[in-house]
């Protein structure tokens, strides 16, 4: 039996819905045939943009979405992208693939998709290989509500209002295929770029975020926070898991892989949690009076391609697996809110760890999506403090805790997250709760499945929520987890 505590008295904050944010670069079949098909394709659409995957997406939960980049980002020219679609230069993709990039998709297409979803657009600007004129007009172009020359230039491509577009990343990975900065350099880059990225509306303030590090890189949010940081809202991080850390070029499969395999991947997912408290221990050191925060925007698994695939494409499958890795860094970003004030899995269609696939006409929901739907009343809610008594799972030095839980509270109720990391034993969960009201309702849902369990085109519902029982204890609840799954509880 495990024992749980939930403290209602004792809260980092509230977890902001960015947390729950998704990314989505000019890579593989992300962006064209994945989210855009363009208004003449006999796939349903709303102005090009896949009506079953817009629709998916919204009962998911999609606070934000990062574009056009990655990569992509630092070699992205915006205004490729604009004015009649016919006349839109054509460009070779040369991070994704050497594909032609026709620029059909381009910032209005990416702002109607955002308008589609309801969600926050973040805009990565290119630093790695455009000009602080280019980045500043691109900003202008969008939130210039008044007379001016990006204003105009706007509103002869059919759009009126400004978009506010409140976030906005400085580069991308800078310390790689952002240009190989050294962090010095990027610091100063950083300051000029930001000087010249301008508010127009007194209540619409941008948000300005500093490309951060690669993983355990705290030299480089040691040098940006020291030199750079008065000029930014907050810095990011990217880590990736993968089973195997020592080799790019064999990160193991994304299906059919052994057990060791999964036990290392969701190791080094807790590692996530390391990673959070350090970057942020060295921004809180350098942040002085004001607050930065930490944007942890690219985040997820990265296994070896489907076989066939194009290398170059990134498309993955995604497993109970990956469905464990999404709870733990999710559990991880809640937390941790009162640094984390963004996170954004890569990516959100099609390419390594999708919350959706597509194939021509059909579309799946991967375990990943299942997960984000699960957790989706922790956007917006207040953080409670957690304690977990867990035993241990897998094996060597790739044991894990066999549970993993976040809770929060909101005006729909208390909802309580956990992780059964053990891929063969069910766990007993006594959960008790201190400094909250009485409770009279529980209702639980678990995802679960083999390790190795995924959504194909054929069988798209493999992996799908299904009813948990519990019961109200005198204290709290009890449940039992099924091995290898991942349970949502609401109560009231
Ligand atoms: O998400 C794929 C790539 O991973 C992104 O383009 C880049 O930022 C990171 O290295």
């Amino acid at each position: 039996m495990a024992k749980a505590i939930i403290n209602g008295s004792r809260s980092k904050g509230v977890i902001h819905p960015n947390i729950y944010g998704h990314f989505s670069e000019h890579l593989g079949r992300c962006i064209y045939n994945g989210i855009y098909v363009g208004e003449g394709s006999d796939i349903p659409n709303v102005n090009g943009m896949r009506t079953d995957v817009v629709e998916a997406l919204k009962k998911m939960g999609i606070p934000l979405l990062r574009w056009p980049g990655g990569c992509f980002a630092d070699t992205y020219h915006w205004r490729d992208g604009i004015g009649p679609k016919e006349s839109r230069k054509k460009i070779v993709n040369t991070n994704w693939g050497g594909v032609t990039e026709d620029n059909s998709f381009g910032t209005h297409e990416f702002l109607e998709l955002c308008r589609q979803l309801g969600c926050e657009p973040y805009i990565s600007g290119n630093v790695g290989s455009g000009t602080v004129q280019e980045f500043s007009d691109w900003v202008e172009y969008c939130n210039m509500g008044g007379q001016s020359p990006m204003a105009e230039e706007r509103r002869r491509n059919g759009q009126d209002a400004p978009w506010n577009v409140k976030y906005w990343g400085i580069g991308n990975e800078a310390w790689g295929c952002g240009g190989n900065m050294r962090p010095e350099f990027y610091a100063d880059l950083c300051r000029q770029y930001a000087t010249y990225m301008r508010n127009y509306d007194s209540q619409h303030q941008i948000y300005k975020i500093a490309s951060g590090a690669n993983v355990e890189d705290y030299r480089w949010t040691k040098v940006v926070m020291e030199q750079a940081g008065h000029c930014v809202d907050a810095v990011s991080l990217h880590y990736y898991t993968r089973p195997r850390t020592a080799d790019w070029n064999d990160k193991g499969p994304a299906t059919g892989f052994p057990l060791s395999e999964y036990y290392s991947t969701l190791a080094n997912t807790l590692y996530m949690e390391e990673l959070v408290e350090n970057h942020s221990r060295i921004i809180r050191q350098y942040q002085g009076d004001r607050q930065v925060g930490l944007c942890v925007d690219e985040w997820g698994t990265w296994f070896d391609v489907e076989p066939g695939a194009n290398p170059g494409f990134l498309y993955q499958q995604n497993t109970m697996r990956d469905a464990l890795v999404a709870a733990i860094n999710l559990n991880i970003f809640n937390n941790h809110c009162d640094t984390v004030v963004m996170a954004n899995i890569a990516q959100l269609v099609n390419v390594l760890q999708a919350v959706i696939l597509t194939e021509g006409k059909s579309m799946l929901l991967t375990p990943t999506y299942h997960v984000f739907e699960m957790y989706q009343g922790h956007q917006g809610a207040k953080q409670l403090e957690s304690y977990i008594g867990a035993a241990l799972a897998g094996e060597g030095e790739n044991q894990v805790p066999n549970l993993h839980l976040s809770a929060s509270e909101s005006q729909s109720g208390l909802l309580v997250t956990v992780a059964n990391l053990s891929a063969q034993d069910s766990a007993e969960l006594d959960c008790a709760l201190t400094g909250l009201g009485k409770v009279s309702q529980i209702q639980g849902r678990v995802l679960t499945g083999e390790p190795g369990a995924f959504n194909d085109f054929g069988s798209e519902e493999a992996v799908k929520p299904s009813p948990l029982a519990a019961e109200l204890t005198e204290d709290g609840f009890k449940a039992t987890l099924p091995a290898c799954s991942v349970a949502a509880f609401t109560l009231r």
